[in-house]
């Protein structure tokens, strides 16, 4: 991961699907004049990502690359490269992203390319993660930052916050309580990334500073 310079901010691209609350939460946090990147385009696979209207609005670069229009994975992908690259993107952050990416893709972007998955994975990887959650009976749920790799939902993992598993909880409540969760971890989550202090060792990131918290979280409390 190239360390970036403390006054020159990462340049990052943001790639949405749909309503784009990760991405709001990444242009919010990214307005602050010492926070390490900014937010240099927003580009969805989706014509009608609510998303894009609003991060038009704030001024910033959008396009759609709309997935359909494509013969292959392939050829998708190498239009979205030919946006990274004009964008000058060092980092991409997929929030809400989606399409699954090709290992060509991945292995192009393998330590520049990061995640937000409303899990805490490796559980409950996919679609319907807080169905799944529930399903379960899990007491503490959560969001996982990540590198992407090929294979869906996974890879190293860069930060993550717990939630509680509430009595009475359904997926529709569940998931207000993640997302809540998801916008305070991936504006924290990238900026270790922009500042470079992510090293990926054996498929596992090392953090070269001491962020953690020791506290237990206790689900139901104690
Ligand atoms: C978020 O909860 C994100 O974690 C999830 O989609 C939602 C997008 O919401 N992503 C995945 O499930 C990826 N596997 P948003 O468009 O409002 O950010």
């Amino acid at each position: 991961m190239p360390k970036h310079m403390a006054d020159k901010k990462a340049k990052v691209v943001v790639l949405i699907s749909g309503r784009g609350s990760n991405m709001m939460s990444l242009v919010e946090a990214a307005r602050a004049r010492d926070y390490p990147a900014e937010i240099v385009s927003v580009i969805s696979n989706r014509p009608d990502a609510a998303g894009v209207p609003w991060a038009a609005a704030q001024s910033i670069a959008t396009e759609v690359i709309d997935h359909k229009a494509f013969k292959s994975r392939e050829a998708f992908e190498a239009e979205l490269e030919t946006a990274l690259v004009a964008s000058g993107a060092e980092i991409v952050a997929l929030a809400g992203f989606m399409r699954l990416m090709t290992p060509g893709f991945v292995a192009r972007w393998q330590t520049r390319m990061i995640n937000i998955h409303p899990s805490l994975l490796p559980n409950f990887k996919g679609l319907h993660t807080h169905e799944q959650a529930l399903a379960a009976g899990v007491k503490i749920a959560g969001c996982t930052v990540h590198y992407v790799r090929a294979e869906m939902d996974a890879g190293p993992i860069i930060a993550q916050a717990a939630v509680p598993v509430l009595s009475g909880d359904t997926a529709a409540t569940l998931a207000a309580r993640v997302l809540a969760a998801e916008h305070r971890l991936y504006p924290s989550a990238l900026r270790l990334v922009a500042l470079g202090r992510t090293r990926i060792v054996d498929e596992k990131v090392i953090l070269s500073e001491d962020v953690n918290d020791s506290l237990p979280l206790f689900s139901p409390r104690v």
